[in-house]
Parts: structure tokens; sequence; C-alpha cells
């Protein structure tokens, strides 16, 4: 992708220019041109690559510059390196920079767009065009948003739209890496319609949220006993809670702001806490028995944040900017504490695709080496769960990373360079009763993402990985009854054991 940067901006000076300072000013702009954009430019590079003033007019306070560049020292580098240089000389003449506006800003970009690209639209482009191999693009920018490298994240957004209309068509990454034999069976039908008939669970009155009763809150206790007895406590794994609500700031850092917009339940605050503010609203709802919802939004600040999505995003501030002795690695943890919530819009499904579910989320971190060997030793200690214990029948994939799916990212990141380990591994349960097969929970080797954006290290200056892993309740338990039915006399001994009787306490008349 060959890229070119133009800009007209004018240079504001506290006075109107004397000849002698005109004259010194068109020297400065000889000589940026010549040596200071030249600066850090690699040998060989091409001089129309590189920055350059084309362009200057002197009109009372005002110096109107044009500089247009291509890869490198940017049209807007190159206007802020000259601005440096030449506020020393023109002090002299007693002339300071007030304040530079941007007229004008228009990025161009030649290469080979795919058919399905779209140019993003945000408030910084005025307007783009796309015609055949140059897509030209004209900005709405001022100087502290060339400041803030603006420009450059623009390129890098458009290089990314561009890989993602290439491998759009692919969709997600799947590759088979494991599939147990055949188990037994012993139900044809759907968990959830006969987890309602027997009353183990009752729709509760938000959308894809369940009430479990205590037949199902028993199975859901047993699981985590299974994972305690089996995973947690055998490879040493230390409880914490982890925040269940996510302010912006984690979701910069984890990476969620790129693209989780559609599925977060967004969190808002009152604009004050003043009970005389709110008391027409609960006045409202005495006199009409409805929620003033309309006059509530005028009344709230936000969203702050949303609440939890990915449950460990929120660990993270813990080691936010520490580094870690090497004796206490690797660290393994897991948080129980909580709720997660994701917008699933049309895709709810019974108990297995929920706005509100329950999931144990495992962490680890340490070295690249101790990070992937916790990895394996518990895709080991899974594997004997779901073949010995819970004899299921089952598969695993190597899958898109849920980071990169999270964010909005499709397909494998194939130029990290991170050795293969990185990356998601989705464990998946048989439903007999739709023939289809469902993702019950997930090991991920996420490499140095949280780390970096945490800013977190490690004393030997050996680069900190870290993986997670998260196992829904939700879903073990319906792979579990899809599979082996209601009936407790069919389900293998140690679930039962677990179990125990299913209580029944209620009685509907
Ligand atoms: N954090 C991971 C995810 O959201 C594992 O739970 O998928
Ligand atoms: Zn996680």
């Amino acid at each position: 992708m060959q890229v070119r940067f133009r800009l007209d901006a004018e240079l504001r000076f506290s006075a109107p220019f004397s000849q002698e300072a005109e004259e010194s000013c068109r020297a400065l702009i000889d000589e940026a041109n010549r040596v200071l954009f030249m600066k850090g430019v690699p040998k060989g590079v091409d001089r129309s690559e590189v920055g350059q003033i084309t362009r200057s007019e002197f009109s009372g306070n005002t110096l109107t510059l044009t500089v247009e560049s291509g890869a490198y020292t940017r049209a807007h580098d190159a206007l802020f390196r000259f601005r440096k240089q030449v506020a020393p000389s023109l002090g002299k003449h007693r002339l300071g920079i007030r304040e530079i506006v941007v007229t004008d800003y228009s990025i161009e970009l030649e290469g080979a767009f795919p058919e399905n690209f779209r140019t993003p639209e945000l408030p910084f482009i005025k307007k783009a065009v796309l015609s055949g191999r140059v897509l030209s693009v004209d900005l709405a920018v001022s100087a502290s948003d060339l400041e803030n490298r603006i420009p450059d994240r623009l390129v890098r957004l458009f290089e990314e739209k561009i890989e993602a209309a290439e491998y759009g068509g692919k969709g997600e990454h799947w590759e088979l890496i494991y599939e147990s034999g055949a188990k037994a069976r012993h139900f044809e039908g759907d968990p959830t319609a006969e987890m309602i008939q027997r009353g183990w669970i009752k729709h509760a009155l938000s959308r894809g949220q369940w009430i479990h009763g205590p037949q199902s809150t028993q199975l859901f206790r047993a699981f985590e006993q299974i994972v305690v007895d089996e995973i947690i406590k055998p490879m040493g794994f230390t409880e914490m809670i982890f925040p269940k609500l996510v302010p912006w700031e984690v979701w910069m850092k984890s990476g969620h702001t790129k693209g989780v917009y559609p599925e977060i339940y967004y969190v808002c605050t009152p604009k004050t806490r003043d009970a005389a503010y709110w008391e027409d609203i609960g006045d409202y709802f005495k006199v009409t028995g409805e929620v003033w919802v309309d006059e509530i939004r005028n009344r709230i600040d936000g969203p702050i944040g949303g609440l939890c999505y990915a449950q460990c995003p929120s660990f993270w501030p813990f080691l936010q900017g520490e580094t870690l002795a090497n004796d206490c690695l690797p660290i393994r943890i897991f948080d129980r504490s909580g709720t997660s919530h994701r917008y699933e819009s049309g895709g709810i499904h019974g108990i297995e695709r929920v706005d509100e579910f329950h999931r144990i989320e495992i962490l680890w971190l340490g070295t690249a080496e101790q990070t992937v060997e916790t990895a394996d030793r518990l895709h080991d200690a899974y594997t004997h769960v779901f073949e010995d214990l819970l004899e299921l029948e089952w598969r695993c994939a190597k899958v898109t990373p849920w980071f990169m799916a999270q964010e909005g990212m499709i397909g494998p990141d194939n130029g990290c360079g991170c050795g293969g380990r990185i990356g998601t591994t989705d464990y998946e349960a048989l439903l007999p009763y739709s023939n289809s097969w469902l993702e019950f929970q997930n090991v991920s080797i996420n490499g140095d993402k949280y780390p970096k954006g945490f800013n977190v290290k490690i004393q030997s200056g050996a680069d900190c990985w870290s993986g997670c892993s998260g196992i829904g309740l939700e879903r073990w338990t319906a792979a579990f009854l899809a599979q082996k039915g209601l009936d407790i006399g069919n389900w293998p001994d140690i679930v039962a054991k677990k179990v125990g009787e299913p209580k029944n306490l209620f009685k509907f008349l």
C-alpha cells in the first residue's frame, strides 16, 4: 500500500513578519527541506517519499504552508519538527507562534482494495472516495488531532479494514485437534425443555436469563466441585474475586473497546444521589404504574462501562505497572464470584445461549514456557474429566483466539510471529437433540497481550505471558444433560454422587 499525506496549515504569529524575519524564515524552510526532514530516513529512500514544505506564503501575522510526504517524515511530523526549529530563530525577531490552524488534510492510499471494502465513517473523515486502486480521504483535523497521530492511526485502520475484508469470506478459524469416541447416550430431547418441564428452572424476567431451582443449582455445584477436585486443587489455583462492573479503562487496555459494543450490557450512574432530584421519577411510577424510562435517560451519566463480559480483564489492574518476582511464578488463580453478561440478540437459546451466565474463570501467568506448560496440563486434566468422569462425547478445536473474536477481528492472526502456541482451544460437546456441537469451555494462551496492555513485567526480564480458561456452567449442564438426560440413574457415578438426591422444594397448586 502506497501512502501520501498532504496538509495546508496556517501558522499564526504574535506579530506581522518584517522583511528580515521573512527572509530568515525562508532560509529555515529551505534548510528544513534539505536537512531536518531527512533525519532518521533510511538510506535509499526516494526523496519524494520524504516530507517537504512545498509552498510557503507570508501575509501579515500568518505563514501559510503546504506540506507533502509519502511514508517518511509524514506531513504532520514535518510540520511539528518545523515548528520546533522555527520557534527559537523567530523568537529573535520577537515573533512567537500563537496558533496552528490546519485548513486541509488529505491522505491518498494506493493499492488493491477488496470488493467488500467499506471506508469507515468517523467524525474526522470529511470525504472518502475510492476510485480504482486509489482511496482519497479528506480529513477535518485540528493541530492537536495531528499531535495525537490521528492520520497514522487512520491509515492503520484502513489497512485493518482491508485485511478484514480480505478474509471476511473465510469466517472464523476452526481446526479439529481431538475427537472422543462415542459414549453412552440416554436422551434425545432438548435439555432446557425437559428442565422446565420438571421444574428445575424457570425463565427470569430479563432476556436470556434463568432462575435456577435447587436441582439445577445442585448440578452446577457438582460440576464446580469436580473442577475444584480435579483441576483447581491438584494444579494449585488460588481463588480471587474479580470485579464484575467493568469501566472503559479496563476494556481500553484489554482491547475490548475495539469492537465489543454490540454485546455489552452498559452501565450508567445517576447524575446525582440527591433524593429530591429523583422524587418525581418515583411519583410517576406511583401514579401511572409505569417506570418513567424516557426521563430516567436524562438523569443518568455514562455509560461508564459495562457488566462483566470476558471475566479475566478485570483482574489485571491488580498487577498494573508491577514487576513480578521470579520466585512467585507461575501465578495460578481463578474467579467464580459472579455472572457474565452478553447481549446475545437473536441467538438466545435454552440455557446454552443466554444473556446472563455463570463461569469459573481460570487464569495463569509467568514466562512463555510456564504459561504454555500450564495450558498443556490443564488440557490433560480436562481430558480426564470429560472422558473418564463425565463420559461425554466431545471434541476440541483450535479456533480464532477469543480476544480477537471479541475485538471484532476474524481469522487467525498470521502476522503475530508468536510461535504458533498463542490462541484459543474450544471444547465442544455433541447435542444429540439438534445433532450439533456446543462450545462449553475454552483454554487460551494469550501471549503477552495482557501483560503488555497493563504494563506487567517479570524480574528476570523474560517476556510475561498469560493464559485463561472459561468454564461455562450453563454450557456444561446443557452438554451433560443433552447426552445423559435428567434421570440421575443414568448419570456417571461421580456426578450422581456429587449431586445427591435432586431436591424438590416447591409444590405448585
Ligand atoms: N476470557 C475468556 C473469554 O471471554 C475465557 O473465559 O472467552
Ligand atoms: Zn479469560
